[in-house]
């Protein structure tokens, strides 16, 4: 099953909104056919980000979103506003959101609702700690937090849905998983993916995302199961992640 590869960088609490602006003018030199490719900035940097490259092919995204539409939630951005700003994609569940802003499944599946009402695109981020795969619950965990997060939605909901295994040890660690070991998770999600959507399983992209940097991409993109990246660090810098997306 052919997937496109989509390579998508997440800028975390990095770059203003002059450097991302400068930076995403870069990208779209650097895009490639075949390739899809994204940038998750700030709140701040987003609809200066996606004004700057308005009519490229380089799509925009936002690194979380509020399950409300709008109201009296202080601090808080949602879907609808992500989208009249630019955005095409919302980063959802990441570790760090989740790790220190006491996200769940729960209120991940609550985000989803919001962003797939809004015809965005969720990246839905999986994966587990050091403890937890020495444990031995790697799997259990890739399953509660799948079947958690998408609870409720059917197939046809979820047509768009992009999935990214972070293992959480490998983030901004520089120890990223070997290409065994992420395809042999990515093989898992996707088979619990099956479990939940069916077929829509062989259509579902599974980024990998943890250290990616541009001397490891080629050998973890060419794995059967790994349709792509969600790449933090390596995004920041224009020749970085030009050519992790060459390495697609
Ligand atoms: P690093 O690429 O910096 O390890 O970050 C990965 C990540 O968390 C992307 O969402």
């Amino acid at each position: 099953m052919a997937r496109t590869p989509f390579i998508a960088g997440n800028w975390k609490l990095n770059l203003t909104v002059s450097e991302g602006v400068a930076l995403a003018k870069g990208l779209v030199g650097a895009l490639k056919p075949g390739v899809e490719v994204a940038v998750c900035p700030t709140f701040l940097a987003l609809y200066p980000v996606a004004q700057a490259v308005a009519g490229s092919a380089l799509g925009v995204g936002g690194q979380n979103c509020y399950w409300e539409e709008k109201g009296a939630f202080t601090g808080e951005a949602s879907a609808s506003f992500l989208k009249d700003a630019g955005a095409k994609y919302v980063i959802l569940g990441h570790s760090e959101r989740r790790q220190y802003f006491g996200e769940t499944d729960a209120t991940i599946n609550k985000r989803l609702k919001a962003v797939l009402a809004q015809g965005l695109v969720p990246i839905l981020c999986i994966g587990e700690t050091l403890a937890e795969r020495d444990g031995g619950l790697l799997q259990q965990v890739l399953k509660t937090q799948i079947e958690g997060s998408l609870a409720g939605f059917t197939a046809a909901q979820l047509e768009t849905l992009v999935v990214a295994y972070e293992p959480v040890w490998a983030i901004g660690t520089g120890r990223t998983a070997s290409s065994a070991q992420a395809q042999e998770a990515h093989a898992f999600v996707r088979s619990v993916l099956r479990g939940v959507v069916g077929d829509l399983a062989d259509r579902v992209r599974i980024q990998y995302g943890g250290s990616v940097k541009a001397d490891n991409a080629k050998e973890l993109l060419s794995q059967p199961d790994i349709d792509g990246a969600l790449v933090g660090g390596a995004s920041l810098k224009l020749a970085d992640f030009s050519a992790i997306i060459a390495a697609a």
